[in-house]
C-alpha cells in the first residue's frame, strides 16, 4: 500500500513538486520506508530517497526541483525489494522517456521481466513497478502516443495496480490507470490532480472523481477524460470531498484503528496475491530455505510476542492438521531465557508485524545459535527480524499505524496458512487439488470480511452498552482459543478493562468461580458442522448462563442453538473451521475499539503502549 500523488497544469511553475510534496506528507501513513517526485516541463527532473518522506523534503529543499506543468510523487511501502534509494519510485525508463509511480502487485512481473531481459533492457532497482515502466517505454516507443501505451501495457498486466505515468515530451498530459488498487481525480481551476486517495490533494480542491476497476485516465490542466480498458469512454461520477485533510489520512475514518479493521478485506487478499504460478502450485519467492531441509522439518516452532503469538497459535491447528509437523508456540521472551530443545532440524517461525520487537529479535539470534533455520513472517520489508532471518514470507497488510494490532493479525494467520499449505506441498501431505481447495476458501474470506463490517454499527451499540464493565471474560475451543485471547488483549489495550481470554474447555477447572449475575462472557462458537467442538460449546454457554453470565455468541449465520443459548449474538458468514478465526477476531476488534470510543479513549494510541517494543 503506497502514497500516489499526481499534477499537471497548462502553466509551468514551482508549484507542482509543492503540490506533490504536501499530498505525499498527508499520504505519509500509506507507506513510508522512501519517497520520490519527478518533474517535467522544460526540463525533466527526479529526487528519491530511501528513508523517511522528510528525508525527500530536506533534500528538495538544498536543490529545488526546476520548474515545471507535471510532477508525480510517491510514499512506498514495500512488497518487492527493500527500502532503498534505487527501489523508491518514480521510476524512469531505459530510454528516459517514461517516469512512472505504482501502489500494487504485479503477479505476472517474472513474464515481463524475462521479455526485459531478452531485449538487453537492464533493470536498476528488485521492483515490479521498474519493469512496468521499461514495458510502458517500449509501447511508448511503438505508438508515439503515450494514452495508446498505457492501454496497451495494462491489458497484459495481471494482479492490483494503480499506476501514474508522463512522458517529459508531452509535460502537460498525465496518464494512469487502475485495477484493484485505489485511484482518484482532483478537478482544479487550470490544473488537475490523482491520488491514491483524495488526501493527496484534498487542501487543493474538494471536486473529485473516483475511478472505477479498470480504468484509464488522461488528464491536462484543463481537460479530464476517462475510459475502459477496452476502450470504452467513461463518464466519471464528480462528487464533493466532506473530510478535512486530517481525516482524510485516515482514508475517512475518524481513527486509523477504524480505518485498519475496514483495511482487512484487503490485507488477506494482497497477502495472498502472487503466491501460485500458473500451474496452481505455491511458489514463494521470498523463501531461501533449501527444500530439502524444509522436507527434513521434524518441529515447528512459532516465536512471537503479544497479538503476533495468537496469529501463530490459530497456525498451529492448521499447519498440524495439513503438515502433520508438531508446532510449539513460544513467547520469545520466554523462549530466549529457558534451555529450548532446538536442533537443525527445528524450522523457528518469527512472527512480527514491526520486524523491530526487540523480544522476538533476540530469540530469533538465540534460535540461530542453536543450528535452527529461522523463517520470518513480516509486514515491514528491510526490517531487522526480516533480514536476520534465513528466509521471509511477507505479510502485506500496509503500514499498520494504530498501536493495537488489527489487520496485520489477519495477515499473519493468512501468511501462516501459506506457509504451512506450502510445506504440506513441499512434503506431499497434501495434493494439488486440496491446496488449490484450501487457498481458495482462504480466497473467500475477504468478502466474508467485508460481510462482517457491515455489522459494525450493531456490535459497537453492544460495546456501548458495556462501556462501564470492569470485566469481561472470552471463550473459545480449538481455533476459537486463541481467538478468545486476542479478544481479550485487545479490550485490555484498547478500554483499560481487565479481561482474559480462556479454553472453553477449562472453565470448569477453576475460572468459572468468576462467573457471577451479569458478568459479561464473549463466546467465540464454532460451526454447528463440527457438532462434537459445537455441542461442548453450547454447552459451556447454558452452564454459565446458569449462574447469571450475560453471554455474547459470536456464532455463524444459521446457528440455531447458539441463537438460543447467548443474550447478544453477532453472526459471522458460513466458513470451514480453520478459516473461522479470520472472521470471529473481527466482531471483537470492532467490540474492544467501540468500547474504548465511548469511554473516550484514544484508540490510535493507548495508554503506556508502544507500536514496536524495541526494548527487551
Ligand atoms: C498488538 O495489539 C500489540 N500492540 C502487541 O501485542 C504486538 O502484537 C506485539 O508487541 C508484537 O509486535 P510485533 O508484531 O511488531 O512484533
Amino acid at each position: 500500500m503506497c502514497g500516489i500523488v499526481g499534477y499537471v497544469a497548462t502553466e509551468t511553475s514551482l508549484r507542482g513538486s509543492e503540490v506533490v510534496a504536501g499530498g505525499l506528507a498527508r499520504l505519509e501513513y500509506r507507506g513510508y520506508d522512501s519517497a520520490g517526485i519527478a518533474v517535467a516541463g522544460d526540463s525533466f527532473a527526479l529526487v528519491k530517497k530511501a528513508g523517511p518522506l522528510q528525508a525527500l523534503l530536506d533534500e528538495l529543499a538544498a536543490h529545488p526541483l526546476p520548474e515545471h506543468s507535471c510532477a508525480i510523487g510517491h510514499t512506498r511501502w514495500a512488497t518487492h525489494g527493500a527500502p532503498s534509494d534505487a527501489n523508491a519510485h518514480p521510476h524512469v525508463s531505459f530510454d528516459s522517456k517514461i517516469a512512472l509511480v505504482h501502489n500494487g502487485i504485479i503477479e505476472n512481473v517474472a513474464e515481463l521481466r524475462e521479455e526485459l531481459a531478452a531485449r538487453h533492457i537492464a533493470l536498476s532497482s528488485e521492483t515490479d513497478s521498474e519493469v512496468v515502466c521499461h514495458h510502458l517505454a517500449l509501447a511508448y516507443a511503438k505508438t508515439g502516443d503515450l494514452s495508446a501505451a498505457m492501454g496497451d501495457v495494462v491489458t497484459r498486466l495481471e494482479g492490483s495496480f494503480t499506476l501514474v505515468a508522463f512522458t517529459p515530451d508531452d509535460p502537460q498530459r498525465l496518464l494512469a490507470a487502475r485495477r484493484n488498487s485505489p485511484l482518484v481525480v482532483g478537478l482544479g481551476d487550470g490544473e488537475n490532480y490523482v491520488g491514491s486517495d483524495v488526501a493527496a490533494f484534498v487542501d487543493q480542491t474538494r471536486t473529485a472523481i473516483e475511478l472505477g476497476q479498470d480504468q484509464i485516465v488522461e488528464l491536462t490542466g484543463t481537460e479530464v477524460s476517462i475510459r475502459t480498458f477496452d476502450g470504452e469512454p467513461v463518464e466519471g461520477t464528480t462528487y464533493e470531498v466532506d473530510w478535512d485533510a486530517d481525516a482524510a489520512v485516515k482514508g475517512g475514518y475518524p481513527t486509523f484503528m477504524e480505518k485498519e479493521i475496514h483495511d482487512e478485506p484487503a490485507a488477506v487478499a494482497d497477502t495472498l496475491l502472487a503466491r501460485t504460478d500458473d500451474t496452481g502450485h505455491l511458489h514463494l519467492d521470498e523463501l531461501r530455505i533449501d527444500p530439502a531441509i524444509l522436507r527434513q522439518v521434524d518441529k515447528i516452532v512459532v516465536i512471537a510476542c503479544g497479538t503476533a503469538a495468537y496469529a501463530g497459535h490459530v497456525a498451529k491447528y492448521a499447519i498440524e492438521h495439513w503438515c502433520r509437523i508438531p508446532v510449539e508456540i513460544e513467547l520469545a521472551h520466554e523462549f530466549r531465557y529457558r534451555d529450548p530443545v532446538v536442533s537443525e532440524k527445528t524450522l523457528i517461525v518469527a512472527i512480527s508485524q514491526s520486524g523491530e520487537t526487540m523480544d522476538t529479535l533476540m530469540a530469533v539470534r538465540h534460535a540461530r545459535e542453536q543450528g535452527a533455520k529461522v523463517l520470518a513472517i513480516v509486514n515491514t520489508h528491510g526490517s531487522t527480524i526480516a533480514r536476520e532471518s534465513d528466509a521471509v514470507l511477507y505479510t502485506h497488510a500496509g503500514p499498520e499505524v494504530a498501536v493495537a494490532s488489527t489487520k496485520a493479525f489477519v495477515a499473519q494467520i493468512t501468511a501462516c496458512y501459506i506457509l504451512g499449505l506450502y510445506l504440506a506441498q513441499l512434503r506431499g501431505n497434501k495434493y494439488i487439488d486440496e491446496i488449490s481447495g484450501y487457498l481458495d476458501q482462504l480466497g473467500r474470506m475477504p468478502g466474508k470480511i467485508a460481510q462482517i463490517l457491515e455489522k459494525e454499527d450493531e456490535i459497537a451499540d453492544l460495546a456501548r452498552s458495556l462501556k462501564d464493565a470492569t470485566s469481561v471474560l472470552f471463550l473459545g475451543r480449538h481455533v476459537g482459543y486463541p481467538i478468545a485471547m486476542e479478544g481479550a488483549l485487545k479490550l485490555k489495550e484498547l478500554a483499560y478493562i481487565h479481561a482474559e481470554g480462556f479454553a472453553a474447555g477449562e472453565l470448569k477447572h477453576g475460572p468459572i468461580a468468576l462467573i457471577e449475575s451479569g458478568q459479561p462472557v464473549f463466546v467465540i462458537c464454532p460451526t454447528p458442522r463440527r457438532p462434537l467442538l459445537h455441542n461442548k460449546v453450547i454447552s459451556n454457554i447454558e452452564e454459565i448462563r446458569a449462574r447469571g453470565a450475560s453471554v455474547m455468541c459470536i456464532a455463524e449465520e444459521g446457528d440455531e442453538a447458539a441463537a438460543r443459548a447467548a443474550d447478544h449474538l453477532i453472526t459471522v458468514p458460513q466458513a470451514p473451521t480453520l478459516m473461522h478465526p479470520l472472521l470471529t477476531v473481527v466482531p471483537l476488534q470492532i467490540f474492544a475499539c467501540a468500547l474504548a470510543e465511548a469511554k473516550g479513549l484514544n484508540v490510535d494510541k493507548p495508554r503506556n503502549l508502544a507500536k514496536a517494543v524495541t526494548v527487551e
